[in-house]
């Protein structure tokens, strides 16, 4: 499906989830957030993951994975980005965001960021979330305005991350469960794992899925990973994701309905259950991925943030202030 990337730019989903918060005086995200504090804070986030997109086309989907992984990690309050210390147990140490990347391409917007506001008042969690939403736009993919306010937290927790976060050798009960941990739903899970129409993926994380499982085209299986991802050894060779990992598009389903999705956790979406029907919606209609897309990107990005007193806005973001 290969309609013009432009079309798309058009789309501009507003802000219509609400976020239910337990109690009403804890302050919401909220679009204008840095409107006053620092009018240019957007524009210069956009202007670095544009240039590093540009360099990389792969940065733009590891600065996506990035916000995920924070998100699904005790809300999404910049943890993950900080380093070890006699104080910290940096995240960055847990199995699911060891091999993360994109950690120096935030810190390069920090820093932009800290300049062009004259001061520190962008914390670094909204600055995932808004280089999430830049670089799914850098590679096609729809835009929204992003929800903004959250605070920086002072602390992380490796151990934490790992019974989080989602594992590609799910089967679709756990994910569905791990999702709803998270207080997504079964269609958020879908279209967010429409992320992967981005990236790569290292060939430990999909081995079994290419020599173990049965819903695996064997043409697929044979004559593309196996050379890539041999049964012993090269656990670091990557695959993409889907056929075109440069372009933010519905080809990650389409493969999916073909039986070429490449993690186990993937190809669990269109395996005969519940979510088989969704999957084949989205993959022959752009507009309703890239919509629903947009729509759980913002509810995912409003999962337990910090606001109005609560942690901190980070100088450095791999340091708490
Ligand atoms: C449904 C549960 C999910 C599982 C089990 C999962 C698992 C994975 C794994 C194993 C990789 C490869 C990591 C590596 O090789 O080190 C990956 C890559 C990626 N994931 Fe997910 N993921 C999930 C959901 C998501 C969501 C919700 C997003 C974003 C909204 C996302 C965005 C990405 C992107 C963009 C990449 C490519 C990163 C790159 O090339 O650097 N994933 N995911
Ligand atoms: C952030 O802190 C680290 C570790 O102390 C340092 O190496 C880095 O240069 C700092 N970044 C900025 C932008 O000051
Ligand atoms: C999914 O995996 C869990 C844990 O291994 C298992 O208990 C459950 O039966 C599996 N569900 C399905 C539908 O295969
Ligand atoms: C496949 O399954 C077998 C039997 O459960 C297991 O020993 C093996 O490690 C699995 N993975 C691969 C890549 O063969």
């Amino acid at each position: 499906m290969a309609l013009p990337g432009c079309f798309y730019f058009s789309f501009v989903v507003n802000a219509l989830v609400v976020v239910a918060l337990a109690t009403s005086n804890v302050p919401h995200l909220t679009t204008n957030y840095y409107d006053d504090s620092c009018p240019n804070a957007l524009i210069t986030i956009k202007t670095v993951v544009q240039a590093a997109v540009q360099k990389e086309f792969r940065m733009g989907a590891s600065l996506l994975r990035l916000h995920f992984l924070d998100c699904f990690h005790n809300g999404c309050d910049g943890s993950i980005l900080l380093d070890s210390t006699s104080f910290i147990d940096s995240e960055k140490n847990a199995k699911a965001i060891q091999y993360a990347r994109g950690f120096d391409i935030v810190d390069e917007i920090k820093e932009a960021v800290n300049e062009a506001c004259g001061q520190s008042v962008v914390s670094c969690a909204d600055i995932l979330a808004v280089a999430a939403r830049d670089s799914v736009v850098a590679l096609g993919g729809p835009t929204w305005e992003v929800e903004l306010g959250r605070r920086d937290s002072t602390t992380a927790s490796p151990a934490a991350s790992d019974a989080n976060i989602a594992s590609p050798f799910s089967n679709l009960s756990q994910l569905i469960t791990n999702f709803k941990s998270h207080g997504l739903d079964e269609m958020d899970l879908v279209v967010l794992s429409g992320a992967h129409t981005i990236g790569y993926a290292r060939c430990a994380t999909f081995r079994d899925h290419v020599y173990n499982d049965s819903n695996i085209d064997p043409d697929f299986a044979q004559s593309e990973l196996e050379s890539i991802c041999p049964i012993i050894g090269g656990d670091f060779n990557l695959a993409a994701l889907d056929p075109t990992p440069a372009n933010f598009d519905t080809s990650y389903f389409s493969n999916l309905v073909q039986n070429k999705g490449l993690l186990h956790s993937d190809q669990q979406l269109f395996s005969g259950a519940s979510t088989d029907a969704l999957v084949q919606q989205y993959s022959s209609d752009a507009v309703a991925f890239f919509e629903d897309f947009a729509l759980s990107m913002i509810k995912m990005g409003s999962i337990q943030p910090l606001t109005g007193d609560q942690g901190e806005v980070r100088v450095n973001c791999t340091k708490v202030n």
